[in-house]
């Protein structure tokens, strides 16, 4: 594989063009300017192909420009772009209803659709307050839930999302993350790290400073995304469930990144065996236009007309785009993530073998992390080593993103089929090798 020389001419005169109107605010990373892409392949302006493990930040669950997903917004297109939330269309009723279907607990659910991740965040904070009439919150060191006023107050991955936009939503206290690779707490013989959490979380949060009749919900990633693709220990969620039960505390999981078949299940907590009270939902619903959802038990989602609303929400378009994505993921995504990202993990694991730089891989189905580490003894995050990585692979083909303090993200589209991840993981080797000889 030959290194191209990045950004080519037309990137480079589109970048400077950014750079003079676009807010500076976006955390840009290497020089990728898209063209166009098809499925798992993605084309910049000068023309370079490339394989996309990124995924738009695991939005694009069908791949791009998925021909279904395609012609369902073309179709809806033609009929109708915009009624508002004031009124009725059955492809809204049509997703509430699919939506339901594969909500993660047995009761039935209702459904209030949003526009973005964080807005489903907002949702769900502002319905649990309502429905438990309690004013606090649990959240965990290493969440990301995005960066409007309240969502950024429970969001705990790096201090650059908070720094100059105090003050923040009152109320909520954080807990550490379970992260078996990185424990912080001391554990009692036989303790499952994740029940040490949560007794973490009985004896310091609850009786120390927020009394459990005031917590309305406790909101969590089942598995963490920005913090760093870290999946907690099965002790971890039976634990919450248990406590949140006893407290009659909401169990609101974020499943903005993890959910929509991401891991090989519908949703990550799938994964883990308890049932949630409410499930935000954005990136993969709609393979990339712009779509969220706030699942909740019908039972949770008790605020009357006109308590909560939206311009856009139930937007016809991403409705369409969200309708078929379901269908594709429903009718074969699923299966591929599950067993081509079992191959994935095999073919890293093996990797890891190869270049002792690779600390930890961890996760499941198509939502891998690869944690980079100075020394096996000590385990010091490399990041500098992980950020060469990504801008080697990326000046050889292939498009990662980072998260954590130096993990690189595997979170290609649902479609990705062995022979790419092959191809793809070929690449990443090299890099990794360039990366490890300096
Ligand atoms: C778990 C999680 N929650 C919420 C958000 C915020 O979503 P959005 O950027 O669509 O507002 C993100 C975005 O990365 C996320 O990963």
């Amino acid at each position: 594989m030959k290194a191209q020389i990045l950004p080519g001419p037309k990137a480079k005169a589109l970048i400077a063009r950014d750079h003079a109107v676009v807010s500076h605010s976006y955390p840009r990373g290497y020089p990728f300017v898209m063209d166009h892409g098809k499925g798992t392949e993605v084309w910049d302006v000068d023309g370079n192909r490339y394989l996309d493990f990124a995924a738009g930040i695991a939005v694009a669950a069908t791949g791009h420009s998925h021909p279904d997903v395609v012609r369902a917004i073309q179709e809806q297109a033609e009929k109708f772009i915009h009624i508002s939330s004031d009124f009725y269309h059955e492809k809204w009723v049509q997703l509430s209803e699919e939506l339901n279907e594969i909500a993660p607990f047995k009761e039935d659910a209702r459904v209030f659709l949003t526009n973005s991740g964080t807005e489903s965040v907002e949702g769900a904070i502002k319905l649990a307050r309502y429905h438990t009439n309690r004013p606090n919150f649990i959240g965990f060191f290493g969440g990301f839930h995005g960066r409007t006023i309240g969502a950024v107050t429970f969001t705990a991955s790096k201090n650059k999302y908070k720094r100059g936009f105090s003050p923040l939503m009152n109320g909520v206290s954080h807990a550490p993350f379970p992260d078996p690779y990185r424990p912080i707490l001391d554990l009692t013989p036989g303790e499952d790290y994740g029940e040490r959490v949560v007794r973490y979380i009985e004896e310091q949060i609850l009786e120390q400073l927020s009394p459990p009749s005031e917590v309305a919900g406790i909101l969590v990633e089942p598995i963490q995304g920005e913090g760093g693709y870290v999946v907690p220990p099965p002790g971890f969620f039976p634990a919450l469930r248990k406590l949140c039960d006893q407290h009659g505390i909401l169990l609101i999981v974020d499943e903005v990144q993890a959910g929509m078949g991401r891991t090989g299940k519908w949703w990550s907590i799938e994964n883990f065996g308890v049932e949630p009270d409410i499930v935000t939902s954005a990136k993969g619903i709609a393979s990339g236009v712009p779509l969220g959802a706030v699942i909740a038990r019908k039972s949770v989602m008790s605020w009357p007309k006109g308590s909560h609303g939206n311009t856009y929400g139930g937007n016809p378009l991403a409705c369409a785009a969200s309708l078929a994505t379901i269908n594709a993921i429903k009718n074969g995504y699923l299966e591929n993530t599950r067993n081509t990202g079992a191959y994935t993990i095999q073919k890293l694991e093996e990797m890891q073998i190869r270049h002792p730089c690779i600390g930890q891989v961890r996760g499941m189905g198509f939502m891998i992390g690869i944690e980079f580490i100075k020394d096996p003894q000590t385990k010091d995050p490399d990041e500098a080593l992980r950020d060469r990585v990504v801008d080697l692979a990326f000046e050889h083909g292939l498009l990662t993103l980072g998260c954590g303090k130096s993990v690189i993200r595997i979170s290609p589209p649902l479609c990705t089929s062995k022979e790419q991840v092959d191809e793809g993981l070929n690449i990443l080797e090299e890099a990794i090798s360039i990366a490890e000889n300096g």
